[in-house]
């Protein structure tokens, strides 16, 4: 069916991967008319990390509520007003990505609109195509590098066109929001780690705050000149560093000292946030990126934002940085990435499958 050629291409976008059930009304892959997020951080915080169960049942509770609040925000009488529906299948919890995905696909079918599968990864980066309120910005350029780190994925992807992904290096082991969120716990911070870690490594630079006597540093694992992520060596050193000062973590029940933990918080962010943001600049500078994205929920993290942001200029590359609210995991997100899948010709079926396993591109050759 055709669009209206009065208003510009709609696409009804869910996503449900994870812990946030969202849904999102597009328009031309850019304007957001409608970004509604119901996020389960509560109903996580007494675990301290997701319980797939949980999320799915909690999915299935909001997935409604919040299709209707994105539609009526969008100021649209109903789904019959998009013209195409688009959705994650891939990579998360296979009981969460179901919720979403059946939803879309019911859509699809009642409204006789065309079904588009879009990879959460993907989503990540294109959130960084997403206009902000009324500003008109031009459109990133390639060839294009992103950073995308979240809490499951850390990577560093080459595009030189839409929809062309390159993979040039990702973690080896945790990715970088995981490793926030171990390091907050083990801190005795709440959940998720990644805020609670700033903040309270924001404390150290605060004026007027007492200077600590000394100054922590942690190590940094560069893994040669490879554009590869390791973080699980950081989180041990973090262990070990707590356990010979204060006896043990958080986690193990150590009440510690409240300068101990601004200090490790601070330490920690500085190793994560240089090593990021070096990888980045060095996958830049080899292929010749006219744009740095970030995406990802860590990318929310100002240290992170500020250092890169540092680098591009360096290199006189254009920086694209989400605000925070799309950074981490949202509709709008998907809607952005559907619309190019859309103007390339994909078409879902209606037997879409979950892929938990989804991956955004093979390693580079
Ligand atoms: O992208 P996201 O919302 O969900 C996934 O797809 O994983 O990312 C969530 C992750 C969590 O690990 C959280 O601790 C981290 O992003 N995060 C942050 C910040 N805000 C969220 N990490 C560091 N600094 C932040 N300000
Ligand atoms: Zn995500």
């Amino acid at each position: 069916m055709a669009p209206d050629p009065r208003r510009g291409l709609r696409i009804l976008a869910v996503e449900s991967s994870c812990d946030e059930t969202a849904v999102a009304v597009i328009e031309d892959g850019r304007r957001v008319l409608a970004s509604v997020v119901a996020s389960q951080t509560p109903l996580h915080a007494p675990t301290g990390g997701i319980v797939p169960e949980v999320a799915a049942r909690a999915h299935l509770r909001w997935m409604l509520p919040v299709l209707d609040a994105a539609l009526e925000r969008a100021g649209l009488r109903g789904p019959a007003d998009v013209d195409a529906v688009a959705v994650t299948y891939g990579p998360g919890l296979a009981g969460s990505l179901l919720v979403g995905l059946t939803m879309a696909k019911t859509l699809a079918f009642l409204h006789d609109r065309p079904l588009v599968g879009v990879n959460h990864l993907e989503g990540h980066i294109y959130a960084g195509w997403l206009l902000e309120g009324e500003a008109t910005t031009a459109a990133p350029e390639f060839p294009a590098v992103a950073l995308v780190v979240s809490g499951g994925h850390t990577f560093l992807v080459e595009m030189r066109d839409h929809l062309e992904y390159r993979m040039l290096g990702g973690t080896v082991d945790d990715a970088a929001g995981e490793a926030f969120d171990k390091v907050g716990r083990m801190l005795g911070l709440s959940y998720p780690g990644g805020p609670a870690v700033e903040r309270a490594a924001a404390t150290l630079a605060q004026p007027g705050a007492d200077p600590p006597e000394r100054r922590l540093r942690l190590p940094r694992a560069w893994l040669g000149d490879s554009l590869d992520f390791s973080f699980s060596g950081l989180k041990t050193a973090v262990r070990r560093l707590l356990t010979e000062e204060a006896g043990g973590t958080a986690d193990d029940g150590v009440a510690l000292p409240a300068d101990l933990v601004v200090e490790v918080a601070a330490a920690f962010q500085e190793s994560v946030v240089e090593v990021l943001a070096t990888k980045t600049a060095e996958a830049a500078t080899r292929k010749g990126a006219r744009t740095i994205v970030l995406g990802g929920g860590v990318a929310a993290n100002g240290p992170l934002r500020a250092a890169v942001a540092e680098r591009a200029e360096a290199l006189g590359a254009r920086l694209v940085l989400p605000r925070a609210a799309l950074c981490t995991d949202n509709a709008a997100m998907i809607g952005a990435a559907g619309y190019r899948r859309f103007l390339a010709g994909e078409r879902a079926g209606l037997d879409l499958d979950a892929r938990p396993s989804l991956r955004l591109a093979d390693a580079a050759a």
